[in-house]
């Protein structure tokens, strides 16, 4: 709904020139702070879980941590992390994905997922889609399904959406708010 929207988009700042020359960063930290909004949030999340009929929530560290875990709480699912490389213990599956400069590393451990999982991907921004991409890549070699996928913020000018069509293979993205 169009209050919840802005609600959402007043409590996140613009940074310029943040983390480097030309980047506008977007700031959820004075959402997070307000806990009516921080609430509205995790409630709309939880919503979209239970209506793409998510069994699982994987969060994508470290800022998507902060929202899929109430969300998980809420809708009654379990929670999966998908970390930076080097930080889950035991076997991980691992996928690299390319940034503006270089590439990342992102891993799950191996046995977190399996057939009969319907996941929901939860991350706070959507922007070139590089890590949402890779999060499903993953997910589908865990042999789990994709329910879809749900981000507080798409910046629709880096067409993150149209990176996510072949890993989405039909399924949903939702994002709250798209600038
Ligand atoms: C940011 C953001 C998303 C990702 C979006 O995370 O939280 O996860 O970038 O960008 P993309 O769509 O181009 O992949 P970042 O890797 O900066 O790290 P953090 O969440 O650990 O702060
Ligand atoms: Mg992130």
């Amino acid at each position: 709904p169009a209050d919840l929207r802005e609600l959402l988009l007043s409590k996140i700042a613009d940074v310029p020139d943040y983390p480097q020359a030309g980047v506008v960063f977007k700031d959820i930290t004075p959402l997070l702070a307000d806990p009516d909004a921080f609430g509205k949030l995790t409630d709309a999340l939880a919503g979209v879980s239970a209506e793409f009929g998510a069994t699982k929530i994987v969060a994508l560290e470290a800022r998507g941590f902060i929202l899929a875990a109430p969300v998980a709480v809420k809708a009654g699912v379990g929670f999966v992390p998908v970390r930076k490389a080097g930080k889950l213990p035991g076997a991980t599956l691992g996928q690299s994905y390319a940034l503006e400069y270089g590439h990342a590393t992102i891993e799950i451990q191996a046995d977190a997922l399996g057939p009969g999982d319907r996941v929901l991907v939860i991350d706070d921004v959507l922007a070139t889609g590089g890590t949402a991409d890779a999060s499903l890549t993953l997910i589908r070699r865990s042999g789990a399904e994709v329910a879809g996928v749900a981000v507080l913020l798409e910046l629709g000018f880096l067409d993150g959406r149209e990176k996510l069509a072949v890993g989405l293979d039909g399924a949903p993205l939702e994002a709250l708010i798209t600038v």
